[in-house]
């Protein structure tokens, strides 16, 4: 089974984990074929609140009604993909730079279902670099402080996200205490949002593998 065939995989996993209401939707290659298959299914849900820019378009397109959050109270279920993933459902998020829309909805979705192909599930999270969302005045300060972490950053340059900030991708961070470090550089000034998403685990994790879906709960 190719990558693609694993992502869809994956996405088709995550369809029965859909039981009508507000659900999120995330961001991404692997939630693309979520999109896909929801399509067929938007009789289903009541409406869906989207974590990107890109992600909106492509739900307006498959003709699934699309609510601001405010709007929307506690979701039902959340689907997004990952960069990462541990056996503990820690994750790096941030790779296609929707990282801080992500975290929001995770954190007001009552189940969050992250669905990957194996090469994404790592012992230890850190070798996918950790995306940092930064204010652009603060990015060569945040820049500084990864270093002083051990981290190499690397300004995404040309990128701006959905929110007008700017991303520093961290290189080389052995993130042993993921939890910990999701709360350590989330308090430094100047960052948004960091790509960790540890203090709010995926509840779910599907993994699709060549022998079929792996879940992980
Ligand atoms: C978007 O910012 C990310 O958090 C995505 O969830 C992540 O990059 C997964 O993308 P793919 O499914 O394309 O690998």
């Amino acid at each position: 089974m190719n990558q693609n065939d694993k992502k869809r995989a994956a996405a088709e996993a995550a369809i029965r984990y859909v039981d009508g209401g507000i659900i999120g939707v995330g961001t991404g290659s692997t939630v693309n074929f979520f999109i896909d298959l929801l399509a067929k299914r938007s009789r289903d849900i009541e409406a869906a609140v989207s974590s990107s820019e890109a992600t909106t378009r492509l739900l307006r397109a498959a003709g699934i009604d699309v609510i601001d959050l405010n709007q929307a109270g506690t979701l039902s279920v959340y689907v997004d993909g990952a960069d990462e993933a541990d056996k503990h459902r820690h994750l790096i998020k941030g790779g296609g730079g929707a990282l801080t829309r992500e975290k929001i909805v995770a954190a007001a979705s009552r189940k969050f279902v992250c669905i990957v192909d194996d090469s994404k599930l790592v012992p230890v999270l850190g070798h996918f670099p950790l995306p940092v969302e930064v204010i652009p005045m603060g990015r060569s300060y945040v820049s500084r402080t990864m270093i002083a972490l051990g981290g190499q950053p690397v300004y995404r340059e040309g990128f701006v996200t959905d929110n007008g900030n700017q991303i520093v991708d961290v290189h080389n961070l052995a993130i042993t205490d993921p939890v910990a470090l999701e709360q350590h550089i989330g308090g430094i000034a100047g960052v948004v949002t960091v790509g960790l998403f540890a203090a709010r685990p995926a509840d779910t994790l599907l993994v699709a593998t060549d022998n079929g879906i792996e879940t992980i709960e």
